[in-house]
């Protein structure tokens, strides 16, 4: 891919490139899709009140999360089985992060050890299903904590999987998860893995569990609603994370980006918010931290990038939100991430 300009050249070339079993598992959203693609409209459909006159000579992209300093507020969310992508797999995306000096969140279902992975450096954070086997759910964890992990990310959405009709007709790839090898020997599919390894049955008591067997850091990724946001500040979560899964889950869910305020309103800074989902532009990324998001994550536009070049494909990626959130830094009067305020939100 020669000169990438906006991460939707590396969406192009990668649907060019990619079987179609795969490009179907990555684009495919719930039912009638309704949410994935909202995710993306409602940035769209924001509208900006700049300031102007205000010294943007030295843009300050730096900021923090959990207490750890990063180059610029945005992420590279968990996704699962980076093998169908490119043959680095975790770690090319890994690596690219902790070079651009950002956070990287491992997948459960990855298809390289969070270990493996772990080689790449940088803050990683390890994304976790609580699994009907809370044995193995407890080892992921003590595994995350001596491999380096700083917080754990646990999927709430999820109890069940969305139905995701393209995965329906072609059937989701089958694939190893590394992490699970004691379990998962041969090929499975995600939605046969989904069964056996998710638990529908959990509460905020498995919350508590949970946090009672790590003395890390916890993210609740999944949350829709401020009434959510604070039950989980209130079961000791560091930090929430608006999400409905890349509209893959229940569709006919609000864009995150349209339900950051209310999160951010509820919590009233007792926990840090965190936002994935239609995020394609730098500016979008301006946009969730000026509704009051601490960090931007990005999910599939990784994987496009992955598929273009692997680390080199990533890297080039993650510069160009950054030249284009610098950009829209300037041009909205907000040399520091701090400036950035609601106000300049419609
Ligand atoms: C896994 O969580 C997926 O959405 O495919």
């Amino acid at each position: 891919l020669d000169n990438p300009v906006n991460l939707y050249d590396f969406q192009t070339h990668a649907r060019a490139r990619l079987d179609p079993q795969v490009l179907a598992y990555l684009e495919g959203g719930a039912l009638d899709e309704v949410t994935l693609h909202e995710n993306e409209q409602a940035f769209l459909r924001k509208r900006l009140r700049p300031r102007v006159l205000r010294d943007v000579s030295t843009p300050d992209l730096t900021s923090t999360v959990l207490g750890r300093s990063i180059a610029v507020p945005v992420g590279i969310a968990p996704t699962a089985q980076h093998h169908l992508f490119h043959a680095d797999a975790e770690l090319a995306a890994a690596r690219a992060a902790a070079s651009a000096g950002i956070p990287f969140v491992g997948s459960t279902m990855s298809s390289i050890s969070l270990e493996e992975i772990a080689q790449a450096g940088g803050l990683r954070w390890m994304q976790l299903y609580i699994q009907q086997d809370r044995v193995l759910t407890e080892k992921l964890v003590q595994r995350a904590v001596a491999a380096g992990y700083k917080a754990l990310v646990v999927t709430v959405d999820t109890p069940v999987l969305g139905r995701r009709e393209r995965d329906l007709r072609l059937g989701s790839p089958r694939q190893t998860y590394a992490n699970l090898d004691d379990i998962s020997a041969e090929g499975e599919t995600l939605a046969d893995a989904a069964k056996r390894l998710i638990d529908p049955r959990i509460t905020w008591d498995d919350i508590d569990w949970l946090r009672s067997t790590t003395s890390l850091p916890f993210v609740l990724k999944g949350i829709m609603t401020g009434a959510d946001a604070s039950l989980a500040v209130e079961h000791g979560a560091a930090a929430v994370w608006v999400s409905n899964h890349g509209g893959r889950q229940l569709d006919r869910l609000p864009a995150t980006i349209d339900m950051v305020a209310e999160v951010v309103d509820a919590l009233a800074g007792r926990a840090e918010v965190y936002v994935d989902g239609g995020v394609r532009r730098g500016l979008d990324v301006a946009i969730g931290l000026a509704l009051g998001a601490r960090c931007v994550f990005l999910g599939r536009p990784i994987l496009y990038a992955l598929t273009c070049d692997g680390e080199r494909g990533v890297a080039a990626a993650l510069r160009i939100i950054e030249a284009e959130l610098a950009n829209a830094m300037a041009l909205l009067g907000a040399p520091r991430v701090a400036d950035l305020e609601r106000s300049m939100v419609v």
